[in-house]
């Protein structure tokens, strides 16, 4: 499986604090099928995490990439940021102070939990309109999602993609996202589901629970689809229809 939503860059936001939180998240989720993950921290959070692309971000994900190649942990990490929707989105990412999933045309996003519906679909049609294929993070997570059942039907007509999160299934973020979740699967407006890890403990990469959920609720053939094909064609930078 590829996981394209994870905190697993440390010390740059509230995942992986330090580089022993990281090898162990990495075993983790290679324990339970994981092979390549995309390392996606909060940025452009004003007063939050700001973490646009510099060279220390790079020398952190390089010594990341360093450590697990040394100690063999045969997990593949790309860069990535899981870009906050905040003003100028659009040109900090023109600039490359914002990076998409491994540079491809793919940014993953998020939005604050209670943002305007309107707001929302400005912003991902603003993205599609330069070109970008926006991946919505935990769609289940936002109040404009549960209090509109057409809202992920809108999002993907104005053009965007969709991951679910790992833990919602299970309830880990209440009863509402599990349910919209789930109804998000079964309409299949899903594109991927990822762990959005924040800890080897809590929130962890471990994907293996929510692949198993999707096989014996709805099928191999959709697993395969958000946990291996779709992710792997942001890899390659592939179109995902
Ligand atoms: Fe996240």
């Amino acid at each position: 499986m590829v996981d394209i939503h994870c905190h697993i860059l440390h010390g740059v936001d509230d995942g992986s604090g330090n580089l022993t939180d990281s090898l162990e998240m990495a075993q983790l989720a290679v324990q339970n099928g994981t092979k390549a993950i995309f390392a996606t921290p909060h940025c452009n959070m004003p007063h939050y995490f700001e973490n646009f692309m510099s060279t220390e971000l790079e020398q952190r994900l390089s010594a990341l990439q360093k450590m697990l190649g040394e100690r063999n942990v045969g997990l593949t990490v790309y860069c990535g940021h899981e870009i906050y929707l905040a003003e100028s989105f659009l040109q900090r990412l023109k600039k490359s102070e914002l990076v998409t999933l491994n540079r491809s045309r793919y940014p993953l996003v998020e939005f604050d939990f209670y943002e305007q519906a309107s707001d929302a679909y400005r912003k991902i049609e603003m993205l599609v309109s330069e070109g970008y294929v926006p991946i919505v993070a935990h769609p289940e997570r936002y109040a404009f999602v549960n209090e509109d059942e057409y809202a992920v039907g809108k999002l993907r007509r104005c053009g965007a993609l969709i991951q679910l999160n790992s833990g919602s299934f299970s309830g880990s973020f209440g009863r509402k996202p599990a349910v919209t979740a789930e109804n998000i699967l079964y309409h299949q407006l899903a594109d991927f589901v990822a762990s959005d890890a924040h800890s080897q403990y809590s929130r962890t990469p471990d994907l293996s629970q929510a692949h198993e959920f999707v096989c014996e609720n709805f099928s191999y053939d959709y697993a395969n689809v958000l946990f291996r094909i779709n992710p792997g064609k942001v890899i390659n930078d592939d179109e995902i229809r």
